[in-house]
């Protein structure tokens, strides 16, 4: 057991000990929506509620839909289902569109940043971000055409496979992290320049930390084990060499003359930083632009990656779903140009399937926390300002009677009876509501143009039975050997 771990047990021991039974009541208390009753200190944790992903069902039926959790000293209220989920998100947006203090997000960005701020410098970072984003991605089509090449690069490489087994995880890897890091510091961006490989080891491993168990217990006991020795301290001392990388863009962007049109992300802000020179209460200095760019960076490439790799997983396991959806590109597209986004109109099942392998996947079950900004009634339940509030998007990916087969993979969910696309509002992968993830419209071209691309050309495989793939024990897996795996890609005749 690592240092840190050992003496925050040993500590709360003593102080268990030394307290004794001081619960704070049943579990709503202050008024808050009812819960199982908490221990004193550690709340309802070690209980066997986490993951809550696994132990929602049984809470949702005792408590309804609804319900509070304390999370070591603080109560915290968990949403289920997509009619709770979508009263809160959506019909009381502003009220839900803060952010608790995550002291593990915090420890890096120390409040910068649009992920783990909220008010008025979370409102003008965001709005800026998506209009950036837009403005790279549709109206002058950087984006799509980064992402197209890239997807072209992939099938190539993967053609000299000749079908032999291989791992497609470091490829993958290698294309999303330059689809993105060329979005946000150019098209000169490499991914296998030695600092930009640091830059995203050292990326990846804080992605690792955030979701450990040391993460939980740091934002459970920030002020106590902040001092201890622990994975955070390693955290922190590996953002200053993040934090280099990104200033050392910034200082290039810097030094050469401004293009007439912004070709990235960091010409797009500053630009903005231009504009609002002289203005004393500016959000647009160079410290929330670095923790923009990584928190951008953190946020969207783990989890293209993830979902990608679990496409793969699926297009091996139904070979079936695989000849469709190609069927389908075939009569579309043809074999002779690449695939774009224009071309989403044309795909109905390819769409039904990417839509449902989301669905499946679930890959954030329970979103990022939110924060209520203002005192919020909701469905008979008072919660006070600045209540910790987590939508679990899970009850709404699985939810009993909205779903024909909720357990099941199956891309029928997302097809109307004539075989066209529809959309479910049931399905919030990117979560809903003013806190919505800004990546979606990247990630949906991403997963859309590798996938077809892919297909175009080759026919993926499963280097053994895709029997043995078992993608239910798969869903929220995040990169890492548990979702290791070999394929065989051969070339079409
Ligand atoms: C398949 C890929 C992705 C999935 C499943 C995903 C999912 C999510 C989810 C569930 C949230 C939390 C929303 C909430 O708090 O309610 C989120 C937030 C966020 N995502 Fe994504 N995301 C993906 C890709 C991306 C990409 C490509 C980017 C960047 C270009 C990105 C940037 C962010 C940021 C910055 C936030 C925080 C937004 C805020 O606090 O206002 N994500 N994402």
């Amino acid at each position: 057991m690592e240092l840190g771990a050992a003496a925050f047990g040993l500590f709360l021991l003593l102080l268990l000990l030394g307290l004794g039974w001081l619960g704070p009541g049943r579990g709503g208390g202050k008024g808050l929506p009812p819960g199982p009753r908490p221990w004193p200190l550690l709340g309802n944790l070690g209980q066997g509620l986490q993951p809550l992903y696994e132990a929602y069902r049984r809470l949702w039926q005792q408590h309804g839909a609804v319900f509070t959790l304390w999370m070591g000293p603080r109560p915290t209220v968990v949403l289920c289902g997509h009619r709770a989920l979508r009263q809160a998100l959506l019909d009381h947006g502003e009220a839900m569109a803060g952010r608790p203090h995550i002291p593990a997000q915090h420890l890096v960005s120390r409040g910068y940043g649009l992920v783990g701020s909220s008010g008025e410098r979370w409102r003008q970072l965001r709005r800026f971000t998506l209009s950036a984003l837009r403005d790279l991605g549709l109206s002058r089509r950087v984006m799509e055409t980064r992402v197209q090449e890239a997807a072209q690069r992939l099938a190539r490489d993967w053609h000299r496979h000749q079908g032999r087994a291989f791992d497609p995880q470091p490829d993958l890897s290698r294309a999303v992290c330059g689809v993105l890091g060329s979005l946000l510091f150019g098209p000169d961006f490499d991914p296998e320049d030695p600092p930009a490989r640091e830059f995203l080891q050292l990326s990846e491993a804080y992605m690792r930390f955030f979701r450990s168990p040391a993460a939980q217990r740091y934002n459970a006991f920030p002020g106590l084990l902040h001092w201890l020795p622990g994975q955070h301290r390693r955290a922190l001392r590996e953002d200053t060499r993040v934090q280099a990388f990104i200033r050392a863009h910034i200082d290039a962007h810097r030094r050469r003359p401004a293009p007439p049109a912004p070709q990235d992300f960091l010409d797009c802000y500053l630009r903005r930083q231009e504009q609002e020179r002289g203005k004393a209460d500016t959000e647009f200095g160079d410290e929330n632009l670095v923790a923009l760019v990584r928190s951008l960076f953190m946020a969207g490439t783990e989890t293209t990656i993830n979902t990608l790799q679990f496409g793969l997983l699926v297009l091996c396991k139904y070979p079936d779903v695989q000849a469709r959806m190609r069927q389908e590109l075939d009569a579309a597209v043809g074999r002779s140009r690449a695939p774009g986004a224009e071309d989403r109109a044309h795909l109905p099942y390819v769409l039904a399937v990417l839509h449902e392998l989301q669905r499946y996947l679930d890959l954030v079950p329970g979103a990022l926390p939110h924060a209520t900004t203002q005192p919020l009634d909701l469905r008979g339940h008072h919660l006070p300002q600045g209540t910790t509030v987590i939508p679990l998007l899970t009850s709404a990916h699985f939810e009993e009677g909205v779903w024909e087969t909720p357990e099941d993979f199956n891309p029928g969910h997302f097809l109307d009876e004539k075989g066209a696309f529809r959309k479910r509002e049931e399905a919030m992968p990117f979560s809903i509501g003013k806190r919505a993830c800004p990546g979606e419209g990247l990630a949906r071209l991403e997963l859309l143009l590798f996938t077809t691309t892919l297909l175009q050309s080759l026919e993926l495989e499963p280097a053994g039975p895709p029997d043995a793939i078992d993608l239910c024990a798969l869903r929220r897996a995040f990169r890492g050997s548990s979702l290791a795996f070999q394929l065989c890609a051969r070339p079409r005749a």
